[in-house]
């Protein structure tokens, strides 16, 4: 029976175990995609002369399933389950939060197969041809609607930090997507930009560094804020450092975008602001991971035996070290060396690998057991297993790539007595050889988690049921 203190209601889980579902699945196709990759870059022929196994085709079907598919699936499912519990109440319009998971599935499929076909805009991150390009602004709208419509209907006036950082990477990729996605169609999946030249250049980087600053970081900072605490089993370190991380963060973020374009015929000016506010980026960013490792404060032991805490807090300190490196490669000179080197990829995958992929990995190994009705995950060696596999794996990725970059950087800048170049490219690519093996590997070792991951929680999902969830009449908004 119910008390009096107490209302029994159920959230709209459905949808969340059906975009938790999807993200280890598409977890695992976007990194299969990438260790294969991986091993075309080592051994070319591998794409067996196919056209639609050939790495500049595959490459972005790479970027965009661990981003879109992967990395959007782990929000739309974190972000759905959060809004629902810090604002105690069901999702709003549950019809629709239903179509933007069929809705958001059916452009993955559209990616995944236009993409090999070679359709492509060859806008990096936006590469998805005009239809496609609707759908998503479609889907995006429809999310914001349910996801802001929860907020408005919220049993508690407080509105918990974490809905502010989901909340404002909605807004801001509805803003990126349908300003960097104007184009004029030339055919049913054929557009010309409706920008040119630098502009197109400029548009098209405030949209690609802001689905890093908005996409890859502010929406898994949400995820930081809820799923902390929650394992942690303590506040969060600071409530008013947090408020002041998210307005400093989001405030800084949009200007960065011309550091991808250093040297360019990007006005110099441009390029000299977004130096300045990458390198300003550096303060809120480390303050967010200070705050994040902090609320572990007092309760440190728990590292030792709680793996799943361990993928949180390890993704915190991937967090802060990419937030480090980003700004350190924004500066011109450093930029100069790093700019067309694997260097650059390397700091992609600490943040990829490092901060997305263990804050997801660590978040769904919080939600599958209480989404199927279970009080823990099938095998807790498995998820250890998962993260030894995971954090050396990276080490082995980011590191080659440093190597690497370093050394291109280092090789294409020699110089003779005479000015003549002392290494011819090719030379640079064979020096690379050994490194993309190791590459490889790391990847190779990182999809063997995610496989695990994979078998785990469908080991856990098939035997439960969903849960019907008392909700307090009163209380925190940290429920
Ligand atoms: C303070 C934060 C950060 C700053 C200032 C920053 C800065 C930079 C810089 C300077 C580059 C190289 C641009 C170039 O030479 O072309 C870069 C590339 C990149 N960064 Fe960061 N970074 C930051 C954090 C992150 C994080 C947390 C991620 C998460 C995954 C990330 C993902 C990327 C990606 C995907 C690229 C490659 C873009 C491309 O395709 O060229 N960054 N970043
Ligand atoms: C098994 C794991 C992975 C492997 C082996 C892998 C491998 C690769 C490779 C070989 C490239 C192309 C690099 C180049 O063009 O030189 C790449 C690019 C990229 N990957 Fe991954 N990847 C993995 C996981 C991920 C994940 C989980 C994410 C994001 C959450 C990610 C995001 C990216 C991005 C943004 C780029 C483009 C980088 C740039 O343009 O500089 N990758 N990856």
């Amino acid at each position: 029976m119910e008390s009096s203190q107490t209302k029994v209601a159920h959230y709209d889980d459905t949808v969340v175990r059906q975009f938790t579902i999807m993200a280890v699945v598409w977890g695992v196709v976007g990194m299969l995609v990438g260790v294969f990759i991986a091993a075309e870059l080592t051994w070319p022929e591998l794409n067996l002369g196919i056209p639609w196994l050939s790495y500049g085709r595959l490459r972005p079907l790479h970027t965009n399933a661990v981003i879109f598919a992967f990395g959007g699936c782990g929000l739309f499912a974190t972000s759905y389950y959060v809004v629902q519990r810090t604002c105690q109440t069901r999702l709003f319009m549950p019809k629709l939060a239903s179509l933007t998971f069929w809705a958001w599935q059916l452009v993955i499929v559209a990616a995944a197969i236009s993409l090999p076909m070679g359709y492509t805009t060859g806008k990096e991150y936006a590469e998805l041809e005009w239809p496609i390009d609707i759908l998503i602004a479609i889907t995006w709208v429809s999310y914001a609607v349910v996801f802001f419509g929860t907020v408005g209907t919220r049993k508690i006036k407080h509105i918990y930090v974490a809905n502010w950082f989901f909340g404002g990477f909605i807004i801001a990729i509805a803003l990126l997507h349908i300003v960097n996605s104007a184009e004029i169609p030339a055919g049913w999946m054929k557009s010309y930009s409706a920008y040119a030249g630098v502009q197109d250049a400029m548009v098209q980087w405030w949209y690609g560094h802001n689905a890093v600053g908005f996409y890859l970081t502010t929406a898994f900072l949400g995820m930081m804020y809820y799923f902390i605490p929650k394992q942690a089993g303590r506040p969060v370190y600071s409530y008013r450092l947090s408020i002041v991380h998210f307005w400093a963060l989001i405030f800084t973020y949009m200007w960065a975008g011309p550091h991808h374009l250093h040297y360019t015929a990007l006005p110099d000016w441009t390029q000299s602001v977004g130096m300045v506010f990458s390198l300003i980026l550096l303060a809120p960013s480390w303050g967010g991971m200070i705050n994040g490792m902090m609320t572990l404060s007092g309760a440190w032991h728990k590292l030792r035996d709680d793996p799943i805490l361990r993928f949180l807090i390890v993704s915190l300190s991937f967090y802060g070290m990419s937030t480090f490196e980003g700004p350190m490669m924004s500066i011109k000179t450093v930029n100069a060396l790093s700019h067309y080197t694997d260097w650059t990829v390397g700091h992609v995958h600490s943040g990829a690998l490092g901060w997305v992929g263990l804050i997801t990995m660590g978040s769904l190994y919080y939600l599958v057991p209480r989404l199927f009705g279970k009080d823990k995950m099938h095998s807790i060696k498995a998820i250890e297993l998962h993260f030894w596999l995971a954090t050396i794996g990276i080490v082995l990725y980011i590191a080659a790539m440093w190597i690497a970059g370093v050394m291109q950087g280092l090789m294409w800048r020699a110089v003779n007595p005479d000015g003549t170049l002392t290494y011819t490219f090719v030379e640079s690519v064979k020096a690379t050889y050994p490194f993309y093996a190791i590459r490889f590997f790391g990847g190779l070792l990182y999809l063997s988690g995610m496989i695990i991951m994979a078998w785990n929680v469908w080991v856990t999902a098939i035997s439960g049921r969903s849960v019907k969830v008392a909700i307090p009449a009163v209380k925190t908004a940290h429920a």
